[in-house]
């Protein structure tokens, strides 16, 4: 059997904390390195290796793969939608180099598989808005877009020409309590929980009727090990995996949040993000997953909120205590 070794670039980001410690508890904590370009997360700490890495400087990515035996990779470095319109070059950049950077070293060295995900971002305002396919129109109009759709073809490439099993999921927009989102258009949906518990008000930065695809963080994690661990034979998509969670709009995810705190109160002033939002589909097809390799999300926007509200709580009041 082969002993895995897995690095995780981008570990101390909004997925990177959670996927890395997941990976920690199936393969073991030394047999996970865990990279970023910022200081090692406070939930990391003491749970296994960490290496301080730019994913940019490609031979010290290169000494890291070596030195430390790596067979899989986990690519999580990137520019997200809102932040990336902001400095389009440097997203373009990071987005599109990173994953070039990985890999040509996964092709030269003994690396076997690689994540990286895509994005809902990839299709643009011509995508069907409602259940919108895996193959269907790709004419993304944000540079977070362009990147991750060339990306998908990137991965597509070197599993075609170099048989690098490379696997991508098209995340929606994730909501977690752990570790705080990193620059997206969605971002308004993890915000609104903090908004409403210290503040009882929230100011959303979309309009109340913008739906958009979304997915609790578990079911995002869930689904990222479920597709690395299935067997080659089951993956027919060498692009990227649309997976959906749930769709709903900032009307509708404050009614839900208005049932645990009676007084929460939300107004709209909708900005340049408002046009990244409708350029997205409201919903996704996921079907091709769920055929292939069986995914299957768990959570819906009531059970989602129920446990964000909870475990927001509960360190609230153990950071008080
Ligand atoms: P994030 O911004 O929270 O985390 C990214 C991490 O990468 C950060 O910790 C950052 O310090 C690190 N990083 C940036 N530049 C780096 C570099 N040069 N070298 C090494 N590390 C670097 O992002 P996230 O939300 O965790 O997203 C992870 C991946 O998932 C990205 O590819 C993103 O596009 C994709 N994704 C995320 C969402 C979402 O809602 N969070 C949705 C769709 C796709
Ligand atoms: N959550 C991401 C964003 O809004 C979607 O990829 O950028």
């Amino acid at each position: 059997m082969i002993k895995e070794k897995i690095l995780v670039i981008g570990a101390c980001g909004q997925i990177g904390v959670e996927l890395t410690l997941e990976l920690r508890k199936i393969y073991g904590g030394s047999n996970v390195v865990a990279s970023d370009l910022r200081a090692e997360n406070e939930l990391l700490k003491g749970t296994g290796p960490y290496v301080s890495l730019d994913v940019m400087n490609k031979e010290m990515l290169h000494v890291q793969v070596i030195r430390q035996n790596i067979t899989q990779i986990y690519l999580l470095a990137a520019i997200l939608s809102a932040t990336g319109e902001k400095n389009p070059n440097l997203a373009w950049h990071l987005n599109t180099q990173s994953l070039l950077n990985v890999l040509e070293i996964a092709k030269d060295e003994n690396v076997r598989k690689v994540y990286w995900p895509s994005s809902i971002a990839v299709f643009g305002p011509t995508s069907p808005k409602i259940n919108c396919p895996q193959k269907t129109v790709i004419e993304p109009t944000t540079v977070y877009g362009i990147s991750k759709f060339a990306g998908e073809f990137w991965c597509n490439y070197f599993n075609h020409r170099y048989d690098i099993d490379v696997r991508s999921l098209r995340y929606p927009g994730l909501i977690s309590y752990k570790s705080e989102p990193g620059g997206g258009t969605t971002d308004y949906a993890v915000e609104i929980f903090h908004d409403a518990l210290e503040e009882d008000h929230f100011t959303c930065f979309l309009k109340e009727d913008t739906y958009l695809p979304m997915m609790y963080m578990p079911d995002a994690i869930r689904a990222t090990i479920e597709l690395m661990e299935s067997p080659v034979e089951k993956i027919s998509v060498r692009t990227s995996y649309n997976i959906h969670g749930m769709s709903f709009s900032p009307k509708e995810i404050a009614a839900e949040i208005k049932k645990h705190i009676p007084g929460f109160t939300v107004i709209y002033e909708p900005d340049y993000r408002q046009q990244i939002a409708e350029s997205w589909p409201q919903s996704i097809d996921d079907s091709v997953a769920r055929n292939n390799w069986g995914w299957k999300p768990k959570y819906d926007l009531a059970t989602m909120t129920t446990d964000m509200i909870e475990n927001l709580k509960s360190e609230m009041s153990a950071r008080e205590s």
